[in-house]
C-alpha cells in the first residue's frame, strides 16, 4: 500500500541554505491554508501567522534573535508564528502543531523550510519574542513561538530512510516489558 504522507515526512529535512528565487504567492497561501487546518486545543484556533517578504524586515527579525537566526537572512519568506495567549493555556502546543503543518506543507511544494526558535531565546536587549513583537506591532497578549524560514532549496539533504527510524521508541502496552 502506498503511504504518501510517510513519503513526504521521509523527504522533509530542514533547509538552511536558500536560493534567491522567489516563492509564488499562491504557494505561500496554500501552505498557510494547510496551517489553518491544524488541530488546536479546544478547537479555538488561536495561532496567528505574520508573513514577511520584505528582505530588510526579515533581516531585522533575524537580528531580534541574539544568536542562530542566520538561515532567516537568506530566506525569501519568513512566517512568524504567534498565539493570542490571553485565553490559551496550551499555546506552545497549538503553535507547535501549526508550525509542523507548515514544514510538511512546504515540503509538499518542494519549498525548503526551517524552524527558527524564538520562545525563551535572548534578543539584543530584551527577549527575542518581545523584540519581534515590538518590530511587528503585535499586541501584548501574543507570544511568538518561532519563525519559519521559507525559500527555494539551496541545499539537498539525504532523505530519512524507513529502516533507520527510531523504531525502539515505540512501546507496546507497557514501556518496559513485564517479566
Ligand atoms: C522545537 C524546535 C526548535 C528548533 N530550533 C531551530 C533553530 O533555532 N535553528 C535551526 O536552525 N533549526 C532549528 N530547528 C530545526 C532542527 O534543528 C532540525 O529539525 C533537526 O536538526 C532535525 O533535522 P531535520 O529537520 O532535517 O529532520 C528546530 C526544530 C524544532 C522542532
Amino acid at each position: 500500500m502506498s503511504n504518501d504522507l510517510l513519503d513526504l515526512t521521509l523527504k522533509r529535512r530542514s533547509t538552511r541554505i536558500f536560493l534567491t528565487d522567489e516563492i509564488e504567492d499562491n504557494t505561500i497561501n496554500e501552505i498557510l491554508k494547510i496551517a489553518l487546518t491544524a488541530p488546536s486545543s479546544w478547537g479555538e484556533h488561536p495561532v496567528h501567522f505574520v508573513v514577511v517578504k520584505d528582505k530588510e524586515m526579515i533581516r531585522e527579525i533575524a537580528h531580534c534573535k541574539a544568536m542562530g537566526a542566520n538561515p532567516l537572512i537568506q530566506s525569501n519568506v519568513c512566517i512568524v508564528v504567534m498565539v493570542d495567549t490571553s485565553n490559551c493555556e496550551l499555546w506552545i502546543e497549538d503553535a507547535s502543531v501549526a508550525s509542523t503543518y507548515i514544514l510538511l506543507a512546504a515540503e509538499q511544494f518542494n519549498i525548503g523550510a526551517c524552524w527558527i526558535h524564538i520562545r525563551n531565546r535572548a534578543g539584543q536587549v530584551k527577549s527575542a519574542d518581545e523584540e519581534i513583537r515590538e518590530l511587528l506591532n503585535v499586541p501584548d497578549n501574543f507570544r511568538v513561538l518561532n519563525c519559519i524560514a521559507l525559500g527555494q532549496k539551496g541545499e539537498f539533504k539525504k532523505e530519512y530512510s524507513e529502516d533507520k527510524l527510531h523504531i525502539e521508541n515505540i512501546h507496546h502496552d507497557f514501556f518496559l516489558g513485564v517479566v
